[in-house]
This record gives structure tokens, sequence and C-alpha cells, in this order.
């Protein structure tokens, strides 16, 4: 991959006309937003409630994405997660420069991996760390700065865990697979944390702050960081831009599980735009089956139906995922029979 700047350096600037790279075609822009659609939003504390389990499994069906709400992680954590977040970011470029990814790796302090000279950059700068498995947890990108980063990010990680477990559960009672089984593919597999910077932008409304893409990964778990909107889902070919409601978690069905349910829940496409006055927080979990799960269709779900997409084991998908340019469902789409 080629080397970026930091975005955050780059919007301190003030520059009126930023450079090209980040500039988008305005083909880009013209699909319409669409603010009438009521995004879902699930009550975790009802999900023992029947006509709950049933919005679950609608929202996972029609919208791939919904809010979660009392999902049981204190306020206070959150609270505290989001302050020490904004705290990091604010540090000198230098001091973060202390966690900067190395060549080729995603991991630490930067920008998404970029393969070619002329490929778009995103209006963004992250942290990505892997919390999960803790035997795989490489500390030296791990903030030490705000002093109690490590422990409110370990504990995050923790609970955010429970609730992810807690709702593959729930999804596999929906599609009508053992909950046993899906729940051990992904009780010791991988936990990814993106933490999102994107700056304010002079000319907003010309970039992106993450390009169009579908999480490759299982089930994502998300939170806004600060008050500031951003994130967008396809709906019907419209932008559908989402609300956060203070606390919630924004939960989406990724590709893996797109493709565990045979297509019967939804990997949906989502991009961030960027503000031009407010700087904007998020971080984005994401997590991924153990090490040697076969990623295809459940068997359970292809004795009525046939299989709709190849299976391929956990490290063949994600080599394939990798090598690739993020491209809305592009790999997704390779993955079909
Ligand atoms: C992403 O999906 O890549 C980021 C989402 C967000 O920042 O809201
Ligand atoms: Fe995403």
């Amino acid at each position: 991959s080629l080397p970026v700047d930091s975005v955050q350096a780059l919007a301190s600037k003030n520059l009126k006309n930023i450079p090209s790279r980040y500039i988008r075609p305005e083909v880009e822009f013209v699909v319409s937003i669409d603010e009438s659609q009521q995004f879902p939003v699930i009550d975790m504390s009802k999900l023992d409630n029947d006509d709950e389990q049933k919005k679950l499994h609608q929202a996972c069906k029609d919208w791939g994405f919904f809010q979660l709400i009392n999902h049981g992680i204190a306020d206070e954590l959150i609270e505290k997660m989001k302050i020490d977040t904004q705290e990091f970011f604010k540090l000198p470029l230098e001091e973060k420069m202390a966690y900067a990814q190395l060549p080729n790796e995603i991991e630490g302090y930067g920008q998404t991996l970029v393969r070619s000279a002329d490929q778009k950059l995103d209006w963004n700068d992250m942290l990505f760390l892997f919390p999960l498995p803790v035997p795989l947890r490489n500390m030296r990108f791990w903030p030490t700065n705000p002093p109690s980063f490590r422990e409110t990010f370990d504990k995050y990680s923790t609970e955010l865990h429970k609730v992810m477990i807690y709702l593959i559960n729930r999804i596999a009672k929906n599609l009508g697979t053992d909950p046993e089984m899906l729940s051990s593919f992904f009780e010791d597999g991988a936990q990814a944390i993106r933490t999102n910077y994107y700056p304010p932008c002079a000319e907003a409304s010309k970039v992106l702050g993450a390009s169009p893409h579908s999480d490759a990964t299982g089930l994502t778990l998300l939170l806004q960081v600060n008050e500031v909107e951003g994130l967008q889902i396809k709906k019907d070919e419209k932008w559908v831009p989402v609300k956060p409601i203070l606390c919630a978690l924004i939960v989406n069905i990724g590709d893996i599980i797109e493709i565990m349910s045979n297509g019967e829940y939804k990997s949906i496409e989502h991009r961030v735009v960027v503000n031009q006055e407010k700087e904007r927080l998020s971080l984005a979990a994401f997590h991924s089956p153990k090490a040697g799960t076969e990623i295809g269709p459940l068997a359970d779900l292809v004795r009525t139906n046939k299989a709709q997409y190849k299976t391929m084991s956990l490290e063949e998908f994600l080599r394939q995922r990798l090598s690739r340019k993020v491209q809305g469902k592009h790999l997704l789409n390779q993955m079909k029979l």
C-alpha cells in the first residue's frame, strides 16, 4: 500500500481547495436522500418477547441495519469511551504517530490502505486495533494517553463481545439454525475496533469520509461518539441518513452473516459524509468467526433452499477481501453461485 497523509493535519491547514485525490466525481452524490424511512430500533431487554424477536428478524431481512437500545452496557462506560476516544484524537500528531501503522498493515493509527495512486481517498483518520482474541493483542498500538484509554477500551471490548454473542444467538433462532453452533463460531473469534476521526472539510459536499462499502465481517456494532451525523445506508437505491439515538449501538449485518444466512439477511452498503464545520467521531467494532470456520451457507439453511453462495475457509475469504479495493458489494457478489 501507499503512504497517505494525516487528514487531520491536512484539514488544520484550512486550505480553500483541498487536494483533488479527495474530490469525488459528482455521480457519487446524485443518488437521492430518503428521510422518510423509519430506521428500525430494537430493544434488547425485550428480545424474550416474540414480537420484539420478530422485529429483529424483519430488521435483519429488510434493512441489514438497526439501532439497539437497552443493550446493557452502562452509560458511564459508553461516556468514558467517548471521552477517551476524543482525547486521543486531540493529541498532537507526533504523539499519535507513536502508534502509526506499519507499511501494508491496517493495525494502528493511520488511514485505510491505499492500493493505487489514482484511488480516491477517504476524508478520515483512524486508530485500528484488534482487541480480541486477547492473546493476539498488539499493545504497541494501544494508546497510553489518555491514561485511562487502555482500561476503558478493554472494558468496552468485553461488553461489546457479550452483546454480539447475545445477538448471534437471537439471529440463529430467527434463522432456524442451532444457536449454540452459530455462537460457537463467534465466541472465540476476532474483534477489530476501528476508531474513526472525520475532520471538518471546507469542501464537505465533494468528499466522503468512507466510500460506499459493505462490512466483510459477521456483525458490526457501531457507536457514534459525538453528535454529528454522517452515516448513510443504501436502501432501495436511495441513501438513508442514520440519526443515532444517544448511547444506542448501530448494528449491521456483515457479508459473513449474509452468506451464512444464505442471503436471507442482507449486508447493506453504507458510506459516510462529512461536515463542513464539525468533526465527527465513531467507533466501529467488527466481529468475525474463529480461525478455521468455513464461510458458506449454514447446513440447516440449505436443506430446502439451494446454496446461493460458495463455501470457503475464513482465511481464504479474508485473503480475497484484503487483496481487493473496497468497492460496494463487489466481493460479496463474487461469492454468489
Ligand atoms: C464505516 O462503516 O466505515 C464507518 C461508519 C461510521 O463512521 O459511522
Ligand atoms: Fe462499514
